[in-house]
């Protein structure tokens, strides 16, 4: 079997993904698959998310985008947030030193205000701290919803506009892109979702317009490197038209 290093060299031929959103779902599947309980199946999948990571700035992606919390799971069982909150305190404690020393500036999305102080601490402190890392953009979704950003961004731009800043009829795209919380990150092009789920659940609904989907038919705890790099050479293989035919998307030939 083909090395993880040897892949890796291979994908990097091809043009890669700018940006990368994950959807990590079947954790709890997994666990309860193996009679254990759902916490296991996250803490399991914080492997994932190194690992994930680690091969994502190998390759060189310029941006990575992890669903981790949604503003809806903030309704399951409160040993379940309790936990999970405790992993991304974990996490980041954890990660600092790799992440700094890998360039890597750590970014977050979602109502950040909604989480608590031992999640939000040390949150802050390394978005301070990487501010000025150049390698990748991590970004945590965290209390996120695509919805909840898009209301947001449609009330910065009433405001601005009650304000006499922003004239309502030269709103476009554009400049309601500056207001969304992924403001300055790069476009989506691809996003992937593990356990086999077909749905968008709310992530990056407007960022995703004209992302690729890749569906991966494992849980999140077993997707690795060697998974991210089948779902890229799957992007890879695929013919992306941004609403144009297909001779107008391909560039001319030489
Ligand atoms: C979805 O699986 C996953 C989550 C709601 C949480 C994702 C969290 C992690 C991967 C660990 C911590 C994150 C970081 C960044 C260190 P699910 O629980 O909905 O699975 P199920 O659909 O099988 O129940």
């Amino acid at each position: 079997m083909e090395s993880t290093f040897a892949r890796e060299e291979e994908v990097k031929t091809k043009p890669l993904p700018g940006h990368v959103g994950i959807i990590m779902d079947g954790n709890g599947r997994w666990a309860e698959g193996q009679g254990r309980r759902r916490l296991d199946g996250h803490r399991e999948g914080s492997q994932s998310v190194r690992e994930v990571t680690r091969c994502a700035r190998r390759l060189g992606l310029k941006a990575l985008t992890l669903y981790a919390f949604s503003s809806q799971n903030w309704a399951r069982p409160l040993d379940e947030v309790t936990g999970l909150m405790a992993l991304l305190a974990e996490f980041l404690s954890k990660e600092r030193e790799e992440i700094m020393t890998n360039g890597i500036r750590l970014n977050a999305i979602g109502q950040l205000d909604k989480l608590p102080v031992l999640v939000r601490g040390p949150l802050e402190a390394l978005r301070k701290e990487s501010r000025g890392n150049k390698g990748m953009v991590l970004s945590l979704a965290l209390s996120y919803g695509g919805r909840e950003e898009l209301v947001s961004a449609a009330r910065t731009a009433m405001e601005k506009a009650k304000r006499g800043e922003l004239d309502p009829s030269k709103l476009d795209a554009d400049t309601f892109e500056t207001f969304l919380w992924t403001a300055d990150l790069p476009p989506v092009d691809l996003v992937i979702r593990t356990s086999g789920e077909k749905r968008i659940s709310n992530f990056l609904l407007w960022q995703s317009a004209y992302a690729e989907y890749v569906f991966a038919d494992v849980q999140w705890p077993d997707f690795r490197a060697p998974q991210l790099l089948d779902a890229i050479s799957e992007y890879q293989r695929r013919d992306r038209r941004f609403g144009l035919t297909g001779a107008q998307a391909k560039p001319a030939p030489p």
